[in-house]
């Protein structure tokens, strides 16, 4: 059976998980790898995936050299989290003919933020007759499309909650970055402000496609201020010592409006030192359902096997941009790729 070939786009932390899921998986090849950093272009990928081994992947920064030399399947974009930063690196993707996934949260429902750029993506996808998805573990999954899912045994629904605690300590460092840990109260303020630490970004998407998926028409989304979670003794992670009164991490939450009142609630908070970790669905109507997977779904994990999974999917699906809630049921690639994949 013949193999799909994957590029890689953006070899940070979650791309380079990324990277390493693809090569054990049977039916997939790597054909290329792109990324800016200076301590990655021109390094074979196998060395900054820190494999013993090359892989004889040059990491490339000209994306218009790579793909026009490679006939790849699908790109798998890993590079930042807002539209407007990678509507440009995506377009590019789409115009090379390559269906792209990318775990950029605002592409996970970009009409929400974005409607005209996605618009335009979309335009532009159908265009080169292919699909594009923005995906992950949340967005993309848990605060969403499982969402989603569970009200698929509803007959009426009146509010939906959910809530994620996670202790950051087992995250990515750029992920404990972005959260703040380590920083005092003040530092975490100001870095809020100056929008050098974004917090959680994906919340409104989650609640817009949720919504989308209900056909409920919300008067309003609303996302609460960031909010510092002081820690009340000394955590660590491996990276970053938390002395107590300083930030842990943060707690962040949006609220959806329908016919004034509140009908999405999401609650997302990651710190250093969360005790219980959690994901937890409640959604209150007839029947009234209650979900906890405790602990949490693992981020980084979660957001691979995403990613990973969706490839059959995606290469299944019309051209166009997507969202999870317009692909058939999620599930596992367990077997070879190809087995998946209709034509
Ligand atoms: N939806 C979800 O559930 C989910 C889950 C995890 C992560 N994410 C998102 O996925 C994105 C990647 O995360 P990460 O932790 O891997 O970040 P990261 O470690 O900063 O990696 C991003 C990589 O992409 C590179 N890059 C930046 N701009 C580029 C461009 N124009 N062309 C090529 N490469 C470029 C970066 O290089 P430089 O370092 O030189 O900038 C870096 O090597 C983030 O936005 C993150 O929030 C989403």
């Amino acid at each position: 059976m013949k193999e799909v070939k994957a590029v890689l786009y953006g070899v940070g932390a979650v791309g380079s998980l990324i990277a390493k899921s693809l090569l054990e998986k049977e039916g997939l090849k790597i054909v290329g790898a792109v990324d800016v950093a200076k301590d990655k272009v021109g390094k074979d990928l196998g060395e900054v995936l820190g494999l013993k081994g090359k892989l004889g992947i040059t990491i490339s920064n000209d994306v218009d050299k790579l793909f026009s030399a490679t006939k790849a399947d699908i790109a798998i974009h890993a590079t930042s989290s807002y539209l407007r930063d990678t509507y440009h690196q995506i377009a590019s993707l789409i115009k090379h003919g390559v269906n792209v996934i990318s775990t950029c949260e605002e592409l996970s429902y970009p009409y929400h933020s974005e409607p005209k750029l996605a618009k335009e993506l979309d335009a532009l996808a159908k265009k080169h007759d292919v699909t594009v998805l923005g995906t992950g573990i949340n967005p993309g999954f848990l605060m969403d499309t499982l969402v989603i899912t569970l009200t698929a045994v509803c007959q009426k629904i009146e509010k939906i909650e959910a809530v994620r605690v996670m202790n950051a300590a087992t995250r990515r460092l750029p992920f404990q970055k972005k959260i703040g840990a380590g920083l005092t109260v003040e530092e975490f303020k100001q870095k809020i402000e100056s929008g050098q630490i974004s917090g959680h970004v994906g919340l409104e998407q989650s609640i817009a496609m949720t919504a989308d998926a209900l056909a409920w028409k919300l008067e309003k989304i609303r996302a609460e201020p960031v909010e510092p979670v002081i820690a009340k003794e000394p955590v660590e992670s491996e990276a970053i010592k938390v002395e107590a009164g300083k930030v842990a991490g943060l707690r962040q939450i949006a609220r959806g409006f329908m016919n004034k009142k509140e009908v999405i609630v999401l609650d997302f908070q990651a710190y250093i030192g969360a005790k219980e970790e959690y994901d937890a669905i409640t959604i209150t109507g007839v029947p009234t359902i209650r979900q906890k997977i405790q602990p949490c779904v693992h981020g980084d994990m979660g957001t691979v096997a995403m990613v990973v999974n969706s490839i059959p999917k995606v290469l299944n699906a019309p051209a166009g941009l997507l969202t999870m809630k317009d692909l058939p049921v999620p599930s596992a690639v367990t077997e070879h790729m190809r087995k998946y994949i209709s034509s």
